[in-house]
């Protein structure tokens, strides 16, 4: 582990990345508040939450960073990546850009990130699955094996499978 805190036995430090409003701060503020809104705006600059989890007989603070998924709104990335031990690369099922553009997150994770991090790859708003879907879970699943990471569907609208991906994160960090 990184470092020592009072209340909890590790403190990692995770980060959320993908294209601009494929859901990285709804899905974190349902991961630490279970809060979620329909008219959340663009993140200007880096936010953070924290949450505590218990695995096994240890609890872990996480600390989850999020930042724009816009350029021209984002912070200086060296220090985003500095000494994070997980990420979760978001893309949206509903609009295949974002999806395409996994590949341009990979390459920034890979230049700025530790080398062995925790990567889940997650397709959110799986809610419009039925009217809406652009990318089909198979092909995501796919993407993520061949670039080595763990991979979800998730909707922070629905509260589904939102916990999992912070928890599967988590849990393989140590
Ligand atoms: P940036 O901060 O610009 O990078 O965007 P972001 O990735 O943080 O997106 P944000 O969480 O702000 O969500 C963008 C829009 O998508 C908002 O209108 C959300 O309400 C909506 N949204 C987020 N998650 C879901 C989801 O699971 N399902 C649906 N249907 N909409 C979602
Ligand atoms: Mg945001």
């Amino acid at each position: 582990a990184d470092s020592y805190d009072e209340e909890c036995d590790y403190l990692f430090k995770a980060v959320l990345i993908g294209d601009s409003a494929v859901g990285k701060s709804n899905l974190l503020s349902r991961f630490a508040t279970d809060e979620f809104r329909l008219d959340s705006k663009p993140t200007i600059g880096v936010e953070f939450a924290y949450r505590n989890v218990k695995i096994g007989d240890k609890i872990i603070k996480a600390q989850i960073w999020d930042t724009a998924g816009q350029e021209r709104f984002r912070a200086i990335t060296s220090s985003y990546y500095r000494g994070a031990l997980g990420a979760l690369l978001v893309y949206d099922i509903s609009r295949r850009t974002t999806f395409r553009n996994v590949k341009k997150w990979m390459h920034e994770l890979r230049e700025f990130g530790n080398l062995d991090m925790v990567v889940v790859l997650v397709g959110n708003k799986s809610d419009l699955g039925d009217q809406r879907r652009e990318v089909s879970e198979e092909e995501g699943r796919n993407l993520a094996e061949m670039e080595g990471l763990f991979f979800m569907e998730t909707s922070a609208l629905e509260n589904v499978n939102v916990e999992e991906a912070f928890l599967r994160m988590i849990t393989k960090i140590h």
